[in-house]
């Protein structure tokens, strides 16, 4: 393992004023997007979508540090033959890999699941490297269920494990493995639930990533806030996610780790900005605390897009605005008067 390199590639993820776009949905997924705006998928309207949003060029070079991208995407090419890798290269933005294969069902753990992809990932990791990828993504899914039982040891152990596993073969495979343990934010449980989970399953994970000899100074930590369940009656005010969510990452992640990318989970777009911008501006932090957005970044371009091709300026200012929005956040930056002067 390169560790001066993985860190190199680490640093370069979360440089300040940049974060990472998720871009990485699989098949099915995309297909729930677009059936909200009325678009079929196909191969060809999946690819022309995000090489409208890889062809935003402002926003890919200034705020777009690196794109996660699904399989077919990393072998597409743009509709004039160059490969979208290419784009996101010349746009100066670093190319990443989902590479778990989803999840399944947890045997005896009643409706819990357990992230799979490990066997035969080796191979995988070396030939999309060969294809331009400079980091992996594996995402472990946590669902806090309402009888305390859910997460049960089970299942937080069995996740913390995969990722660890993955984490420790992408190194060696010099990638930079984001490290994804997601708690939902699905339910009613209140902010001090979610607090407890995060807080174990990422002790969990770090346990895990020690004891399979992961380097901690060449990952990303690519985690969820402090939120209350979406069905949670007791809201929770921007600050004190920010103050909760901190004291949390402070409790459980090094300071070895060069940075920590959240990902939106169904929060709102000026949420998830306000938050992350709350959060830096109680700096100074141990780590750079930016964003690895999937729906936050790309819920208003493609509202705007609808699938149409006279709407593709609109929809990539679209796209720029959050990216931007997002970048000010990254620097504790932003104010919320910038959404409306753009509205
Ligand atoms: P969201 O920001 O939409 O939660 O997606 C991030 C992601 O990559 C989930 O794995």
């Amino acid at each position: 393992m390169n560790l001066a390199e993985l860190n190199k590639v680490a640093e370069a993820m979360v440089a300040p004023g940049r974060g990472i776009l998720a871009a990485d949905e699989s098949t099915g997924t995309i297909k729930k997007r677009f059936d909200s705006i009325g678009v079929e998928s196909t191969a060809d309207t999946r690819r022309d979508y995000r090489e409208m949003l890889f062809r935003s060029t402002e926003a890919m070079s200034k705020n777009i540090s690196g794109v996660i991208l699904y399989d077919e995407t990393i072998r597409q090419n743009a509709r004039d033959g160059t490969p979208l890798v290419k784009l996101l290269e010349r746009a100066g933005s670093l190319p990443g890999i989902k590479v778990d294969k989803g999840t399944a069902p947890l045997p005896s753990c009643p409706g819990e699941v357990v992230t799979e992809g490990l066997d035969g990932l080796r191979t995988r990791l070396a030939e999309y490297r060969g294809l331009g990828a400079k980091f992996a993504k594996w995402r472990a899914v946590i669902d806090i269920g309402q009888p305390h039982v859910v997460p049960s040891y089970t299942c937080v152990n069995a996740n913390a494990h995969a990722l660890a596993r993955y984490a420790a073969l992408c190194q060696d495979e010099a990638l930079v493995p984001i490290v994804e343990p997601e708690v939902l934010m699905d339910g009613g449980h209140d902010i001090d639930r979610c607090v407890e989970v995060t807080t174990w399953v990422l002790k969990e994970t770090f346990q895990a990533l020690f004891l399979n000899r992961v380097a901690l100074e060449g990952i990303v930590l690519k985690p969820n806030m402090a939120v209350p369940g979406k069905k949670s009656a007791k809201r929770a005010s921007v600050d004190e996610v920010a103050d909760r969510t901190l004291r949390v990452l402070k409790a459980c992640v090094p300071a070895a780790v060069p940075g920590i990318a959240f990902l939106s989970g169904g929060q709102s777009d000026e949420e998830a900005t306000a938050h992350l911008d709350a959060m830096n501006k109680m700096g100074p932090l141990p780590w750079r605390v930016t964003f690895s957005y999937g729906r936050a970044l790309q819920h208003a371009p493609q509202m705007v897009w609808s699938g149409k091709s006279e709407n593709v300026a609109a929809a990539q200012r679209a796209f720029g605005h959050r990216a931007m929005m997002n970048g000010l956040a990254a620097l504790g930056k932003w104010k919320a008067d910038l959404e409306r002067k753009a509205a």
